[in-house]
């Protein structure tokens, strides 16, 4: 069982991170919230007894070494970052430009991107910086927030597919490249749970999908089990690789038993 001390949360304003910080705080662990909304920050630092507070927009490029800094100087002790923040854009390659139909526009576009791939891998440098310098042979957990739909494509979300499917790629890289180091890369790949993610688009992806909304999974529930999943450990003691459950679990056992082999001829582990 891995057991983690300081967990700094990007992206914990809302569903899966604010759960996750709510969890992690009742029991009893020192936990860092972030995201762009202060309002929600604030309400949730009101909250949760002595949570630490930092304010970071991951579409913010140029900020983030210097978020992370900060972060890092408050709380020297952080041994897990969670990268969670994500947006979703029903997006649409035949609509017209001219009216609000999820036709792509360029600021869309770049904003899917930023915030679900770019930002993460910005992140990833600075955060791996930091372990490195404070805790050389100790262990530390960096983990990203990914899909099922990185794996298994929907239709309406080309943008959100790309960046969850590159981020899963990135995620497993960066883990072969770390594999010497005690730092843990691990990949969350949520089923479909109930969240703010997905408020804009819901009833038009229903529609578009025959009319009938899937029921997502409590947020509660779903994340009891990655505060679970993160707990377990490999015969190496880093942490399992893929947290998943239901769908998500099912396409990253396939992925990884059909293309693992294929892998290994690279030196690369899945
Ligand atoms: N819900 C699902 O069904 C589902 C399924 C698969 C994967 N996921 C992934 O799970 C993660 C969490 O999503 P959720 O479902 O919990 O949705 P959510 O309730 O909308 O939460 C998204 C979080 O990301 C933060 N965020 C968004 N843009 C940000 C930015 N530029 N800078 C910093 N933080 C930012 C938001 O904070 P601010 O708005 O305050 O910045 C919020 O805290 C996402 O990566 C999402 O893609 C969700």
């Amino acid at each position: 069982m891995a057991s983690f001390q300081t967990i700094l949360i990007i992206g914990a304003t809302s569903g899966i991170g604010e759960e996750l910080a709510r969890q992690y705080h009742s029991l009893g662990k020192q936990v860092i919230i972030s995201g762009r909304r202060t309002t929600r920050l604030d309400t949730l630092a009101a909250q949760l007894l002595g949570v630490g507070v930092i304010q970071i927009d991951v579409q913010d490029l140029d900020a983030l070494p210097r978020k992370i800094d900060e972060a890092f100087t408050m709380f020297p002790e952080i041994d897990a970052v969670i990268v969670n923040a994500g947006i979703q854009i029903l997006l649409d390659y035949t609509a017209d430009n001219n009216n609000n139909n999820g036709y792509p526009t360029t600021a869309n576009i770049t904003k899917e991107i930023t915030t679900n791939l770019t930002g993460p891998t910005v992140l990833a440098r600075c955060i791996i910086e930091h372990f490195r310098a404070s805790r050389p042979s100790q262990a530390s957990l960096l983990a990203f927030v990914t899909s099922g739909l990185g794996l298994v494509p929907a239709t309406m979300l080309p943008i959100y597919c790309a960046t969850k499917s590159a981020l899963h790629y990135f995620t497993v890289i960066l883990r072969n490249q770390l594999k010497d180091t005690p730092i843990s890369v691990v990949e969350i790949l949520p089923p479909y749970v109930k969240t703010e993610l997905d408020v804009a688009h819901a009833d038009e992806m229903a529609k578009r999908l025959g009319g009938q909304k899937p029921q997502g999974m409590p947020v509660k529930e779903y994340v009891e089990s990655v505060i679970k999943g993160l707990a377990v450990t490999q015969a190496d003691g880093k942490i399992q690789k893929y947290v998943a459950e239901g769908l998500p679990r099912v396409a990253v056992e396939a992925w990884v038993q059909a293309l693992g082999p294929i892998a290994q001829m690279l030196h690369m582990d899945l």
